[in-house]
C-alpha cells in the first residue's frame, strides 16, 4: 500500500488570479517588474531542468555533492520520521536525500504546481513505495498549514531557492519556517554563496542561450494566461552582479520602443527603448548573514557544509527552545 493525499490550499483559480495582480501591479510601476514565480509553467520547469545541466550552473552540482557526502550526519542530528520539502518541484533533489534517510515513511512536498506535486510523487513512490506521501499545493509564502505528521520532522528549503525573496520576505519567510518547527525538528537550507563575478554572471546568461529562453518564458506565460501579445524578439535578456546587494538580477531589456497589450486586465503597457523589466532576484550569501537572519528567526544553525569549492552552502538549524 502507497497512501497519497493531495491537498490543495489554493483554489485553482488563485493562479491566475494573483498573476492576474502581479502583471497589474508589476508592468504599471516603474521600474518594471514581475516576480520569478510565474517562471515555472511546464516549459518553464523544463528549461529550469535543462539549466541545471548546464556547465555553467554550479549550484544544483555542488548541493548534490554536499547531500550526497552530508545526509548520513543529517540522519545522526536528527532522525527524521518526516521530510517537509518546500518548493519540491518535481522532487528530483529528494530522491537521493531519502535513499540517505531511512528513518523516514512521510513525506510533504509542497508546491504551487500541482502538476509538478503530481508527477513527482509518482516517480518516488515507485522507489518507496512503503512511504506516506502528503502532496501539499501551497505558497508557503503566505503562511504554512502542515499536515498532520509523525515528528521528528526535516523540514528542507534547497536549491538556493530563498536568494529568490529579499531580506524583509527572508525575515517573515524563515519565521514562518521557526513557527512551523517542534523540539526535536530540523530546518535544512540550502543558499548560493558570494564568489566571483564572472562565475555568478555566466551562471545566469549562460553560451547556449538557455537561460535567455527561461527567462523569456515569463512572458509566454502572462501571453497565454492574460492574453498579452508578447513578443519574444522584442527582448533582450539580462543577468548583472548587484555588488553592494549580493544578488544577482535578471532582467529583459526592450530593444525599441514597444507597447504590449494586455486584454485581461484591459492594460496597454509602454516601454521605451531600453527599459528593462526585471524578473528575477537571486540572492547569494555569505555564512555570516545566513547565521544571522536564522537567528533571528528564533534558529539556532548545528552544522554548515560547503562543497570542496565552496560554492553552495547547506545548513542545518534547530529551533531555539525559549524555555531550555
Ligand atoms: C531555482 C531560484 C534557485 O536563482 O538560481 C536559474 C532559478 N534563475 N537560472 C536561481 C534560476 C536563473 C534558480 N532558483
Amino acid at each position: 500500500m502507497s497512501p497519497f493525499a493531495l491537498t490543495r490550499t489554493l483554489p485553482p483559480d488563485a493562479t491566475t488570479a494573483a498573476l492576474r495582480a502581479d502583471v497589474a501591479i508589476g508592468l504599471t510601476r516603474t521600474p518594471k517588474e514581475l516576480p520569478p514565480k510565474w517562471f515555472y509553467d511546464a516549459r518553464g520547469s523544463e528549461l529550469f531542468d535543462e539549466i541545471t545541466r548546464l556547465p555553467e550552473y554550479y549550484p544544483t552540482r555542488a548541493e548534490r555533492e554536499i547531500l550526497h557526502a552530508r545526509a548520513g550526519e543529517i540522519a545522526e542530528v536528527v532522525r527524521p520520521r518526516t521530510l517537509v520539502e518546500l518548493g519540491s518541484g518535481s522532487s528530483d533533489k529528494t530522491r537521493h536525500l531519502l535513499r540517505a534517510l531511512p528513518s523516514i515513511d512521510h513525506y510533504v512536498p509542497v508546491d504551487v504546481s500541482e502538476s509538478a506535486l503530481t508527477g513527482g510523487a509518482e516517480t518516488l513512490l515507485a522507489e518507496r513505495p512503503e512511504l506516506t506521501v502528503h502532496a501539499l499545493v501551497a505558497d508557503f509564502q503566505y503562511g504554512l498549514a502542515l499536515p498532520a505528521v509523525p515528528g521528528p520532522r526535516v523540514l528542507a528549503f534547497l536549491g538556493g531557492t530563498i536568494g529568490n525573496l529579499r531580506p524583509a520576505e527572508r525575515a517573515v519567510f524563515l519565521a514562518t519556517v521557526r513557527s512551523g518547527l517542534a523540539p526535536g525538528d530540523a530546518f535544512l537550507l540550502g543558499t548560493d554563496l558570494v564568489k566571483d563575478e564572472r562565475t555568478l554572471v555566466a551562471a545566469y546568461d549562460d553560451a547556449a542561450g538557455v537561460t535567455a529562453a527561461f527567462n523569456k518564458n515569463v512572458l509566454s506565460v502572462v501571453n497565454r494566461e492574460l492574453g498579452a501579445d508578447f513578443d519574444h524578439d522584442d527582448f533582450d535578456h539580462v543577468a548583472l552582479w548587484d555588488a553592494r546587494e549580493e544578488w544577482i538580477e535578471m532582467r529583459l531589456r526592450a530593444r525599441s520602443p514597444v507597447i504590449v497589450k494586455v486584454p485581461a486586465l484591459d492594460l496597454a503597457v509602454h516601454f521605451a527603448a531600453g527599459e528593462e523589466l526585471r524578473t528575477e532576484i537571486s540572492a547569494k550569501f555569505r555564512q555570516e548573514r545566513v547565521y544571522a537572519e536564522l537567528a533571528t528567526a528564533g534558529l539556532e544553525p548545528v552544522r554548515w557544509w560547503t562543497d570542496p569549492e565552496g560554492r553552495f552552502a547547506l545548513s542545518l538549524s534547530v529551533p531555539v527552545s525559549l524555555t531550555a
